[in-house]
Parts: structure tokens; sequence; C-alpha cells
């Protein structure tokens, strides 16, 4: 078998070639994403996109590993992080070795990510001297939905500098292989990847980051909403439909299944 990129190859990818990332919550969009991304984040995103909560803040811990478990058999060279959940690992850093341990042995994936800089540098020192790859993620941090009341991009104004750019400090002196920087103004997001020696990995925090990252279905064109940072790189949508329409008139016209679908009876010897 092939052996999967780690987060030391990761962590050394700094100022060369961009980290390309993409989630994925399945095994079978993870076996094509394997193919062409460095990691696959297995994203509590999973909650809007899977489950269709409205945020991220009713994803658990068991369906975390449960889709990093199946993005793990999908794939085989990627190095597969799986999203710590809100809940898991916030109330102290043993509770969050305690959960980055089960999502490592029950998942099998190579790392995980958490939400926070500055109050979560602790923790992520912690959990990385005991051998946890931890990804960082600041700017706009999803899970904080309800504190902060609504999604805005980051950094819009220079006063609201100061706070980010520690956060993405602490996040790399205490240990973190990289960070991912999200909904944060390019001028920030480009002076945060020159002063911190891990790389950034952008998702609405420009081309200056090193690397970037989309939720998988947004870039697919499969979500009905996406924010201004996504592309939509293709347009599946409307393929699914056409195909799910045209199946459903098949079975209703009785022209699906065809005879080259139906099995006949074995010949008599
Ligand atoms: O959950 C997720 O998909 C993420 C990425 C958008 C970075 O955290
Ligand atoms: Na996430």
């Amino acid at each position: 078998t092939i052996k999967r990129k780690t987060a030391p190859e990761i962590r050394a990818r700094k100022g060369g070639d961009p980290v390309v990332m993409l989630t994925s919550y399945h095994a079978h969009t993870a076996a094509l994403v394997d193919r062409y991304c460095d990691v696959i984040l297995v994203g509590d995103s999973l909650g809007n996109v899977m489950h269709g909560f409205e945020t991220t803040v009713p994803v658990t811990l068991d369906m975390m590993i449960l889709q990093g478990r199946a993005v793990m058999r999908g794939s085989k060279e990627a190095m597969v992080v799986v999203d710590m959940p809100f809940g898991s690992y916030e109330a102290s850093k043993e509770q969050a070795f305690h959960s980055a341990v089960r999502i490592m042995k029950e998942s099998l994936c190579g790392g995980v990510k958490l939400e926070g800089g500055v109050k979560m540098a602790e923790t992520i020192r912690f959990l990385t001297e005991r051998g946890v790859p931890v990804m960082g993620h600041i700017g706009l941090t999803p899970q904080s939905i309800n504190t902060l009341g609504s999604f805005r991009a980051q950094g819009r104004e220079e006063s609201d500098w100061a706070p980010i750019e520690a956060d993405a400090r602490a996040v790399a002196e205490a240990g973190a292989f990289s960070v991912v920087i999200e909904a944060v103004a390019e001028p920030l997001a480009a002076k945060i990847t020159k002063d911190i020696a891990i790389p950034t990995i952008g998702i609405g925090a420009s081309a200056a980051c090193d690397g970037q990252v989309l939720v998988l279905e947004d870039m697919l064109g499969l979500s009905p909403w996406a924010p201004k940072f996504v592309k939509r790189f293709g347009d599946l949508g409307p393929g699914i439909e056409a195909a799910i329409r045209d199946y459903a008139s098949e079975v209703r016209s009785r022209a699906f299944p065809g005879p080259q679908h139906v099995y006949g009876m074995k010949a008599k010897s």
C-alpha cells in the first residue's frame, strides 16, 4: 500500500507548491479527491451538507468518526484530517486530547483540526506534544456562530487586524502543522502568510495563502447556496436533477427497466 502524506510533509510545503485541500465525507468522493489533493478534510460542514443542519453546532464526535472512517477507506495517498466538532475540545486540553485520540484510533485519520487561536494555543501544544497533528482554524470560526451572531468576513478594517494576527502566531508557535484562514481580507491573509512559519490554507482568504480549501459540494455546484468566496468548478445540481427526473418518468412509463436490465431464466441442460 502507498504511504500517505504526513503532517511534517504538509508543514514542509511552506513557501513551496500550494497545499491543495478539499472536503469529503464519503468513500466514493474521497477516492476522486485523493487523486488530486494533498489533504482531504472531513469537515464538520458535514452537518450542513449531509444532515441539513443550519450550523455546525449540532455535529457530534460520532458523526465525525463515522465519516472519517469512510473517507479513510475510500482514499489511500492524501493526508486525512478530521474536524473536532463543537463541544468536543473546548473545556480543557485533556478533553481535547481524549476526543482527538478517539478520532484517530477509531477513524485512523492522520490529524485533527480545531477552531480558535490564542485561546486554543495551550490545547494545540498539549495535543502535538502527545502525537496528535493539529491543523488550526482562525478568522471566521463557524462553531462560534451563536456568540458571533452572524457569519462575516474578518479583518476588513485595519483596527481589527491585531487579534487575528495574534491568533495566527499563537497557533503556529503552539506547534500546529498548518492553519486554515477563513473569510479574512486579502491584505491581512497575505501579512499572516508572510509572518508565520507554517502553511496557511485559505478559504475566502485569497491566493496569497500557501494553499486552498473548499467544501466539495459547494465547488461542484451541489449546494443550494454558497458564500462569495466559492468558485463553482462544476454544476452538478442540474445534472443530478435531470437524471432523477428521467428515472421517475421512465419508471412511470415502464420504459425502465428495459430488456438489458432484466434477468432471464437459465437454459435447461
Ligand atoms: O468544515 C469544513 O468544511 C471546514 C472548511 C470549510 C475549512 O472547516
Ligand atoms: Na469545519
